[in-house]
């Protein structure tokens, strides 16, 4: 199975992104029917039980773009993994570099939330990736294993379901500017690695994401032990979107 994750951001109103769904409708469904590959639509929160709806009993999943790593609580501004399990989530993006940017969780937060989402059967979509300074000065490895060792550690025995890791080099994010894919495929070889260390790799996944597009999509398809695309900007241009789910 090969999951297209669009990954709308906050890029589109509520209204918008009703609209975005509704005048593409047609074509998600043609999208939904092909075999073997898995749309995920993740919205803002406040879209998600609606876009839900919109698909109700078509092949279109959704998935959140955070979740809290508490248990329901006085926890101002936070979503939980009961209330994205009682919408109908099959997805969760977490520490994507655009959080992690803002706010990083520790690796025993990242842990913690893996597990609530694997124990309510939603599937956890760990973004990771390097700087530029770091790309550049070949320490990417070391950037990574920051981002994986301990979470992987601390998960290890306990998580049931796989557990996708998007990989993102920072500086491939709306720039346009995607690295080599022998450079994609040493990450994900020494993502493999590291996660036998723990005997996670049967339940590992790997994706990449980072200025993928209608025009080099065909190429990176050939990324070596690829799941699927973490796609941004191409996400809300329906008909590049649909170029690249149906190569
Ligand atoms: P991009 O974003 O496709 O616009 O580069 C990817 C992402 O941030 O997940």
């Amino acid at each position: 199975m090969f999951i297209y994750a669009a990954n709308w951001k906050m890029k589109m109103s509520f209204n918008e992104a009703v609209a975005f769904c509704k005048d593409n409708y047609k074509g998600f469904l043609e999208l939904s029917e092909l075999k073997d590959k898995n749309i995920v639509i993740f919205p803002e929160f406040t879209q998600i039980k609606t876009i839900k709806d919109i698909f109700d009993k078509n092949n279109i999943f959704i998935g959140a773009q955070d979740c809290s790593v508490n248990d329901p609580g006085a926890f101002t501004g936070q979503v939980s993994v009961s209330s994205l399990k009682d919408l109908g989530c099959s997805y969760c993006i977490i520490e994507h570099s655009e959080m992690r940017e803002y706010r990083q969780d520790s690796p025993e937060e990242t842990a913690v939330k893996i597990l609530r989402l694997d124990q309510e059967n939603i599937i956890p979509v760990l973004c990771v990736g390097e700087y530029l300074q770091d790309f550049l000065s070949k320490k990417y490895r070391d950037a990574i294993k920051d981002q994986i060792n301990r979470v992987f550690e601390l998960i290890s025995g306990y998580i049931n379901g796989n557990l996708y890791v998007a990989y993102e080099p920072v500086f491939a994010i709306g720039t346009g500017n995607v690295p080599e894919i022998a450079h994609i495929e040493e990450v994900f070889d020494y993502i493999i690695e590291e996660s036998k260390k723990f005997k996670l790799d049967g339940k590992i996944k790997l994706m990449y994401g980072g200025s993928v597009n209608e025009k080099n999509a065909k190429n990176l398809k050939n990324i070596r032990n690829l799941n699927g695309f973490l796609l941004g900007g191409v996400s809300l241009d329906f008909k590049n979107f649909k170029k690249i789910v149906e190569l």
